[in-house]
């Protein structure tokens, strides 16, 4: 089945006010021309409101890097997903390995994120991936398969239906090495049984993109893979030149 592609930029907690201004409206020139539903940028929340207006009537989705799992209350520090559905998030990061290894995010509690943004019509975009140990340990497969297989328990075929998802080795994560197309596709097919086992139809939809160290270089190659359908993008979604020639890859 043909699946559309799809660039995701991932700012995590970088840049200020004037320094957004430039990257949006940079970013909003070049990409102007681009299909509905091909690109997005996943903002720091103080910046929702700046990114929806400087790309309001563009065709660039406005996301968020994390959410609470829970709906509402005393949660000091915490943004519900009803919060970010008043600023029009169509996208929503959910178990990127920096929250699961530096706020311990377990996979239990990214299956209720998910499952807090679906109740909002927000499309998670679930992370998966293995440490550089668990890869040489010969675990890849194993952990990413634990890793969706807690949330796809929670949030049922249909759930991943509405969700996008990421495989992001932590070993190619802003370290400059990237996983080889090879590499990353042997892993998007493994993520893809697993959906598969569940429900098929869904398994051929669902889109799962590759992040880790996509570069302007590699993009081309890796989105060429059969079941790698775009890419979460880091470093290189701060640069206009480089996230434009990576969602130029997808076109
Ligand atoms: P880099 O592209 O900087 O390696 O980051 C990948 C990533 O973590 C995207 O979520």
């Amino acid at each position: 089945m043909r699946r559309d592609k799809l660039v995701v930029g991932n700012w995590k907690m970088n840049g200020i006010a004037s320094s957004n201004s430039s990257l949006l409206g940079g970013i909003r020139d070049k990409l102007g021309g681009l299909d509905e539903g091909k690109a997005a940028v996943c903002v720091p929340f103080p910046y929702l409101q700046q990114a929806k207006e400087a790309l309001s009537g563009s065709p660039i989705s406005l996301g968020a890097q994390n959410v609470s799992e829970q709906d509402m209350g005393a949660f000091t520090g915490e943004v519900s997903a009803k919060m970010l559905a008043d600023f029009d998030v169509k996208f929503c990061i959910v178990g990127h390995s920096e929250r699961r290894s530096l706020y311990s995010e377990s996979s239990n509690v990214v299956a209720l994120k998910a499952e807090m943004l679906l109740k909002q019509d927000i499309t998670p975009i679930i992370c998966v991936g293995e440490t550089l140990d668990e890869r040489d340990g010969g675990m890849a497969f194993e952990v990413v398969r634990e890793q969706l297989r807690v949330v796809l328990e929670k949030i049922g075929p249909k759930g991943v239906d509405r969700s996008v998802i990421a495989y992001e080795p932590v070993w190619a994560i802003g370290t400059g090495r990237v996983a080889s197309p090879e590499q990353a596709q042997e892993v998007h097919a493994v993520l893809r049984d697993l959906v598969g086992s569940s429900d098929k139809n869904t398994a051929s939809k669902v889109r799962i993109l590759y992040g880790g160290s996509v570069k302007p270089e590699n993009a081309d190659d890796l989105f060429a893979m059969e079941d790698i359908d775009g890419g979460l993008i880091g470093g290189a979604s701060l640069k206009v030149e480089d996230f434009a020639a990576i969602c130029a890859a997808v076109v």
